[in-house]
């Protein structure tokens, strides 16, 4: 078997396209949708990042606005400017940048924000709306995930779906974004023994340790979709990803590359919950 690649490029398009379309309807009834992306100091990575979010927005036709900071600001005075933009009624999603300086505590930072902003959804009260199926923002790459395995009409109801990594922005919501969708859902880490004893069995596997050649062909069962989070360099300096992709891609059904694959869907995903944002703000004001 050769498996279909689920482009994530592709996606994106389609659904920044839903986004700009939805946008300028918004914007015909008065509101313009508004994302604050906020970077403390000059990590290179961290400034590609919030640039390519900009541009989306750009390309969509949100506003956006991008706030720079010294490394040396101070945690009171970051605290201070996420005050303001909850304040800010032009601004409707509000993204921190992460990693901060060592100085300023990163959780303080994202509980500051105001939950009806999170669109990171990385606050306490996000992942707790999450868990409990209320309304809230899910994170975005996880989100992204989802969309993906929506995108080749894959019910996950009585699946197997196995999660490789625990981290609060990708592997924990992951999981719980699965079982919502009626699967049943394994998590495994650094500390699970036999972890191709699980991948096996698994219908859905989602690879989000950081770590390439995790999930190879002898771990994946025949049919399997694959979706590799993964973001890492090989000896050549390539970008690849947690699976090993020409292996794993000849077993299973489906599977997403590295890059072009869940990557780019990240920040659309993030579009996705500003634009969700701004039309709760004005439901809110009808
Ligand atoms: N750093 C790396 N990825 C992300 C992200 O999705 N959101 C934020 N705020 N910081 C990040």
């Amino acid at each position: 078997m050769t498996a279909q690649r689920i482009d994530g490029n592709a996606l994106s398009q389609q659904i920044r396209a839903q986004v700009a379309a939805d946008t300028a309807a918004l914007k015909a009834q008065g509101l313009t949708p508004g994302l604050a992306v906020v970077l403390v100091g000059d990590n290179p990575a961290s400034q590609v990042y919030v640039r390519n979010k900009v541009k989306a927005c750009q390309d969509a036709e949100l506003h956006s606005v991008l706030e720079k900071y010294e490394a040396t600001m101070s945690e009171a005075d970051l605290l201070a400017r996420v005050e303001a933009l909850n304040n800010d009624p032009q601004i409707h999603g509000i993204l921190v940048q992460l990693p901060l300086p060592a100085h300023i505590d990163a959780q303080k930072v994202i509980e500051a924000i105001s939950p009806a902003k999170d669109v990171d959804g990385f606050h306490i009260a996000s992942a707790g709306a999450l868990m409990t199926g209320m309304p809230g923002f899910w994170p975005c790459t996880p989100y992204g995930c989802m969309k993906m395995i929506e995108s080749i009409g894959y019910d996950l109801r009585g699946k197997h779906a196995v999660v490789i990594g625990r981290s609060n922005i990708v592997g924990k919501p992951m999981a719980l974004m699965l079982l919502q969708q009626n699967a049943t859902v394994t998590i495994c880490h650094s500390a699970t023994p036999d972890l191709k004893a699980h991948t096996l069995q698994a219908d859905v596997i989602v690879a989000a340790v950081g770590k390439r050649n995790v999930l190879t062909a002898d771990m994946v069962k025949p049919g399997a979709v694959v979706l590799d989070v993964g973001m890492n360099r090989n000896e050549e300096g390539k970008l690849c990803g947690d699976v090993d992709f020409d292996g794993v891609s000849q077993v299973a059904s489906f599977i997403t590359p590295v890059p072009g694959g869940v990557g780019p869907m990240t920040i659309t995903m993030l579009l996705v919950n500003t634009l969700e944002s701004a039309k709760r703000a004005l439901s809110a004001e009808h």
